[in-house]
């Protein structure tokens, strides 16, 4: 019998109960698929008494995640506590020290510091994999170090937070107001504890970071990705751009350029035929482009249990069979630092305003336009029964410099009822 691999798994949630169920239930397919048994010998949690619905009895406990890691009888940490910092980099940290493997589902910590702990692990010789963390269950990590390892990757894009996919979608489809349909998120239990992280943008923005670091080779960056929530979309916004045939989805965007690395994680339109357009509910996409390949597009459940946990036996599985990658598909110490490039790339935008409902109002706002080089394309108003007149406008293309130069002109203008929004429009 060959020498079993003895998982330690830290965190007993969503994720880590259902990484305990397939180990339990799967048993034999995951030992005949990697030549030896998957076994978990220690599990750690906050609360030891908690009914998690999977029988916890046969492995031992450590009420500290780190005393979890560094045990002798684990060979494979699994971090599924989440958190950026605290119990979830310490216990990291020392099962990397201690010369374990670690597994991990957790984007923030590695957005944060994944730089550093890849170093780590490499200088220990040990494995840090995180297929879980990016897009739940679909493998796209291993699509971009394995797969495509042929190819320089042009473009990596895609939708990556299924909750705000499901308040935008669920907007368009019932016709209900953003805050309505952020309480319903909040009672089917879909948002982030603090939903910030989900409707802010900033978990789609960690996730599209650790995509860059493997599709360009560089180095983590999460401070260069600019990031854009959901907070200001209205009904309005989304009819709007359905009646122009597109969709507003919360789009990451990662390209190298002539710059540096461009990395944007905004509410874009993306017409509404396009297979990101056509993304619905909590479901997540990611297009690849690479010079070879020309365009993938994986799409497929981006959060939940089964999902979540699926990926995290995807790295279990390669680490049972002897399969090495780096963290981030080359070596940490080879990975170049990029300057970051802010949406250099010119596109079309979409832009709502309220303008006072006044002679000369619409004249004053086109001259702004004009000014900063920002060619419009179509213009329409709508009907108004208040005093301030709902306008928008498409551009041709533009860069985000110049409709910024037009936008902070616009706010000195005295016919603005309330700050103009602008949304990108894609081409996918
Ligand atoms: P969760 O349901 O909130 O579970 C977190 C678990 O960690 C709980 O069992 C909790 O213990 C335990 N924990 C928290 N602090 C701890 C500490 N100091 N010491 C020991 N245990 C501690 O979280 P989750 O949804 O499973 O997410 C886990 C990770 O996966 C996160 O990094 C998350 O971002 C990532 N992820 C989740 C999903 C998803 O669909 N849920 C998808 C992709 C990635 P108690 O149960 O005793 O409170
Ligand atoms: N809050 C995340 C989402 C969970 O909605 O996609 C999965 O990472």
């Amino acid at each position: 019998m060959s020498t079993p691999l003895r998982l330690g798994i830290a965190g007993l949630g969503t994720v880590g109960t259902g990484v305990v169920k397939i180990v339990r239930q799967k048993a034999n397919l995951l030992a005949a698929r990697t030549g030896r048994p998957i076994e978990i010998t220690a599990v750690s949690a906050r609360t030891r008494d908690k009914d998690r619905g999977v029988t916890l009895s046969s492995y031992a406990w450590e009420d500290d995640p780190v005393a979890l890691a560094t045990r002798d009888d684990v060979d494979v940490f699994v971090e599924l506590m989440g958190g950026s910092d605290g119990p979830a980099k310490a216990a990291t940290e020392a099962a990397i020290g201690a010369g374990k493997h670690v597994v991990t589902a957790n984007k923030a910590m590695l957005a944060m510091h994944g730089n550093t702990l890849a170093q780590a692990a490499e200088a220990a010789d040990v494995a840090l994999r995180f297929e879980a963390a990016v897009a739940g269950g679909i493998p796209v990590i291993k699509a971009l170090t394995e797969g495509l390892a042929g190819n320089d990757i042009t473009r990596v894009m895609g939708v990556m937070n299924g909750t705000c996919n499901y308040i935008l979608t669920r907007m368009q489809s019932a016709g209900l107001p953003y805050e309505d349909v952020f309480e319903e998120a909040n009672q089917l239990g879909y948002l982030e504890a603090d939903p910030q992280l989900d409707v802010g943008g900033i978990d789609a923005g960690h996730k599209l970071a650790l995509l860059s670091a493997i599709a360009f080779g560089t180095r983590v960056d999460f401070d260069g990705v600019e990031l854009e929530g959901i907070g200001q979309i209205t009904i309005a916004d989304i009819n709007h751009a359905a009646d122009m045939g597109f969709r507003i989805k919360l789009l990451g965007v990662a390209q190298m350029t002539g710059r540096g690395l461009e990395q944007r994680m905004s509410p874009c339109l993306v017409p509404k035929n396009s297979p990101l357009g056509q993304l619905e509910g909590g479901t997540n996409m990611v297009v690849i482009e690479g010079d070879q390949v020309e365009q993938i597009v994986m799409r497929g459940p981006g959060a939940g249990m089964g999902p979540t946990a699926s990926a995290v036996m995807g790295d279990v599985t390669d680490i049972a069979r002897g399969f090495r990658v780096s963290t981030f598909g080359v070596p940490a110490n080879q990975l170049e630092a990029a300057a970051p490039a802010r949406a250099v790339t010119p596109a079309p935008y979409y832009l709502r305003m309220s303008l006072d409902d006044k002679p000369g109002a619409l004249a004053k706002v086109a001259t702004v336009l004009g000014k900063a080089g920002v060619s419009i394309d179509r213009m329409r108003q709508y009907r108004h029964d208040d005093s301030t007149a709902p306008v928008l406008i498409v551009t041709h293309k533009t860069t985000r410099a110049a409709l910024d130069e037009a936008l902070d002109e616009m706010t000195r203008l005295d016919v603005m009822a309330t700050q103009p929004v602008a949304l990108r429009i894609e081409s996918v």
